[in-house]
């Protein structure tokens, strides 16, 4: 019997086909296997390796190793090998297995992984050839083809030129594999030193084998914010901008302090340590056009940058610094300094950011971190704007649906009262869709979160909570940029913060007990751009006595100048103070008479303050307020109750008197002729308003308005008198400038003198005389 002719039909073809891509994906995969991946950590006994860098590895082996790759790591450091090899097996001693695996398997793993696991020196150039030829000496034996190298760079960035040097001449792998170096913080301290490291790096490595960690970025909850927006874009397509959201607080609260870390924090501070890399980072994906492709690396640093290119130029006034009380004596325990040592370093800061695009034209975003805080918690929370009103009483509102209560979204970074990462979204918002390595979460009975109960949000936490590191060890191994920050993006953020820090150098922090006992003390307040602390802080606190002061020892110093309490401050708080206390006499002083008499001086120094008291003051009761003039140098004027200097065509001229037509508008519209309040300032030669030590005139006797003549031009003047000044209910005198040092050491030594300095002439009869001194003025 003939056998039947075989005739290939299509069906057949398409069998054949799908039969061949099976048994070439098979050969592919079975050639996966044969790909090697060694790990180099570079500080491999070091502390961040010990608490997460070992243990990130593992999971990472843990991982991959099932899924065709193998590997081997190489612990590394200066320490010689006996000695290292020692460190390194306590390293590994508490690395431990996810909660679902048995032990019995943990342990067989743990023994897998250990023999992979070996510790050596890397300290000179042969160091590393060494290192170069055991890999390929390793490939070779066993027949695997290299995939790639990491080197993590767990070391001080002073190391890093060295190690890039090695590492690019005799440690590159071959053709056809890469080579991934994992940089740690600090990248720089400022603008023009991250510039230099980046220009010293990038010639020894390409950008995309660059890996900078900000180890934010891997933890779960900020890796989920733009995939959150992503797969809620209809949701959050329309509220996601400027009409609708309130504002935007990013926050890293801590309750440690920089004990033991003093060398490193004295140099940087929060601002450099948190807000411009951390908070930045989870700013910049909440603020981002979200790309079409979220998972396409290059889309996401793109728009990333966009985001700095819109970022309004921060200014002294866009943040408050603290420091926590007891931070100066560490610095100086720890560095040796001596007893007379005070630091500047911020511990706490507060910033106010905007985004000038118009998406988020006049959002505040805040981003706040400190040290030794009363709790520790990270979040970041979009408020909702909320114009609802709702008429039924509050008992019939319910979660899901009433308009009236809170709607927020918050990605719960960690810790706090909940104690996990969390994505929080107030049931009146929508509800929300997450991938399926979140789940919904319970919290604790009764718990109540940014002013609701934890039930008025749907509220989400991973599966399986995983260690940043652990996540950005994966994020490495797979190649995926977009959780790294790149150069340009590092500049970028650099060139946001050098500013404010340069701004700052100076700026002494408002110093804070520590914990519960900070009370209100860093409560903050923000308007018209600017951010400032909501309590004044009229006292400083100075530790008592004992070397180690405890919160409770502060004490409260009261300062003094001339006998009279005395305001001292660096210049921008010290305008804002006198600015709020011009501000509540004037208040008070309608309250009780319905007018406010305020008697100005001019001059340079309260220039600031006028600036301040007409842009910032909106409680200020301008429409109950008389302005009047201190004194007034004789030119032509356009003012309110400009004094009368220019009569007749003619300048000051004694018969047209002018002097004497002021006093009496004065003695008209103010009771008594007593002014509420007077500001004036202090002449580096003494004098106050137009009153001169040469020039007798206007320092007693019955005139309250006086023509003077000044040692500098313009030479004639209008003045208050010395008597009608001490008639006001209160007197403050601004001095500000290191050009006034002198004066203020004198006329603090002198008594009642007028006629050589004619400022010690000013004692307001009601006793109430202040002086607002700067410190460049004041700490002569
Ligand atoms: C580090 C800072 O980058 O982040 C530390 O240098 C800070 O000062 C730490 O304590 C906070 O990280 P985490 O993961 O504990 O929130």
């Amino acid at each position: 019997m003939l056998a039947e002719p075989f005739y290939w039909h299509p069906g057949m073809w398409k069998m054949l086909i799908v039969v061949m891509c099976v048994a070439l994906l098979g050969c592919l995969q079975a050639q996966e296997l044969q790909e090697h991946v060694s790990i180099i950590l570079l500080g491999a006994t070091g502390d961040l390796a010990k608490k997460y860098l070992w243990q990130g590895l593992f999971q990472l082996y843990l991982d991959e190793v099932g899924r065709g790759h193998s590997f081997s790591f190489h612990g590394a450091a200066l320490t010689a090998p006996k000695q290292g090899q020692e460190l390194m097996a306590k390293a590994l001693e508490s690395l431990s297995c996810p909660k679902d695996m048995a032990p019995s398997h943990c342990a067989e793993e743990k023994d897998q992984f250990l023999q992979l696991s070996r510790y050596r020196q890397l300290k000179t150039a042969e160091d590393y050839q060494a290192l170069n030829k055991d890999i390929e000496a390793q490939l070779q034996h066993a027949g695997l083809r290299e995939a790639g190298r990491i080197f993590y760079f767990s070391v001080p960035p002073f190391a890093y030129a060295d190690i890039a040097r090695n590492i690019n001449s005799s440690c590159r792998p071959g053709p056809g594999a890469w080579l991934r170096v994992v940089l740690e913080k600090p990248f720089g301290h400022d603008h023009f030193s991250a510039q230099q490291l980046a220009t010293e790096l990038g010639s020894f490595f390409q950008e995309e084998e660059m890996y900078r960690v900000d180890h934010y970025l891997g933890k779960q909850a900020v890796a989920q914010i733009l995939p959150f927006r992503d797969q809620n874009r209809k949701a959050l397509d329309s509220l996601w901008n400027r009409h609708h959201v309130e504002r935007v607080e990013i926050i890293m609260k801590e309750t440690v302090d920089a004990e033991g870390r003093t060398s490193f924090y004295e140099e940087y501070g929060v601002i450099r340590d948190v807000l411009q890399n951390h908070l930045t980072e989870v700013l910049t994906l909440v603020a981002m056009e979200l790309p079409l492709n979220v998972s396409s690396a290059e889309a996401v640093l793109r728009h990333k940058l966009q985001v700095f290119q819109a970022l309004r130029g921060l200014q002294r006034g866009s943040a408050v610094v603290g420091q926590y009380q007891s931070y100066s004596e560490q610095v100086r325990r720890e560095l040796q300094k001596p007893d007379s040592f005070h630091s500047l370093t911020p511990t706490f800061a507060a910033v106010l950011v905007h985004i000038d695009n118009l998406r988020w034209e006049g959002v505040p975003f805040i981003l706040m971190s400190g040290k030794a805080l009363d709790e520790r918690v990270g979040y970041a929370r979009i408020l909702f704007k909320n114009q609802a009103c709702c008429v039924q009483s509050e008992k019939h509102w319910a979660a899901a649906q009433s308009q009236c209560l809170p709607r927020q979204l918050i990605f719960h970074i960690g810790h706090g009262d909940l104690g996990s990462p969390a994505v929080l979204v107030s049931r009146n918002l929508f509800r929300p869709s997450l991938p399926s390595s979140w789940k919904e979460m319970e919290g604790p009975p009764g718990l109540r979160l940014f002013g609701s109960p934890l039930s008025d949000y749907y509220a989400y936490s991973p599966v399986q909570e995983r260690d940043a590191h652990s996540v950005l060890l994966s994020h490495i191994f797979h190649g995926r940029k977009d959780s790294f920050i790149t150069t340009e993006n590092l500049l970028a953020s650099w060139g946001f913060w050098t500013p404010l820090l340069e701004s700052l150098a100076h700026k002494a922090p408002r110093l804070y007990p520590g914990g519960a006992e900070n009370g209100r003390l860093l409560d903050f307040e923000f308007s018209s751009g600017r951010l400032f602390f909501s309590q004044q802080q009229p006292e400083q606190l100075v530790p008592g006595p004992g070397p180690a002061p405890m919160p409770s020892d502060f004490q409260v110093l009261r300062a003094k100048y001339r006998e009279s309490p005395l305001v001292s401050a660096w210049s921008e708080e010290l305008i804002s103070k006198l600015a709020n206390d011009i501000e509540a006499t004037a208040v008070r002083a309608v309250r009780r008479f319905g007018q406010f008499h305020l008697a100005l001086s001019g001059g340079s120094s309260p220039v600031a303050l006028f600036q301040q008291l007409a842009t910032a003051h909106y409680g200020f009761p301008w429409a109950h307020t008389h302005l009047w003039l201190v004194d007034e140098r004789c030119v032509p004027y356009y003012n309110i109750h400009p004094m009368p200097v220019h009569l007749q065509q003619r300048l000051c001229a004694e018969e047209d008197q002018g002097a004497q037509i002021y006093a009496r508008e004065i003695s008209a519209l103010v009771a008594n002729s007593s002014f509420d309040l007077v500001l004036l300032g202090m002449g580096a030669d003494g004098h106050t308003a137009s009153l001169f030590p040469q020039s007798p005139t206007g320092l007693d006797g019955e005139q309250l308005v006086v023509l003077t003549t000044s040692p500098s031009q313009p030479h004639r003047r209008m003045s208050l008198s010395l008597p009608l000044i001490n008639r006001a209910k209160k007197v403050a005198v601004l001095v500000m400038g290191r050009m006034k040092r002198e004066i203020t050491a004198l006329v603090s030594r002198v008594g009642y003198e007028p006629k050589k300095w004619p400022i010690s002439g000013v004692l307001p009869h009601s006793g109430q005389l202040v002086w607002y001194m700067d410190y460049d003025a004041f700490l002569a």
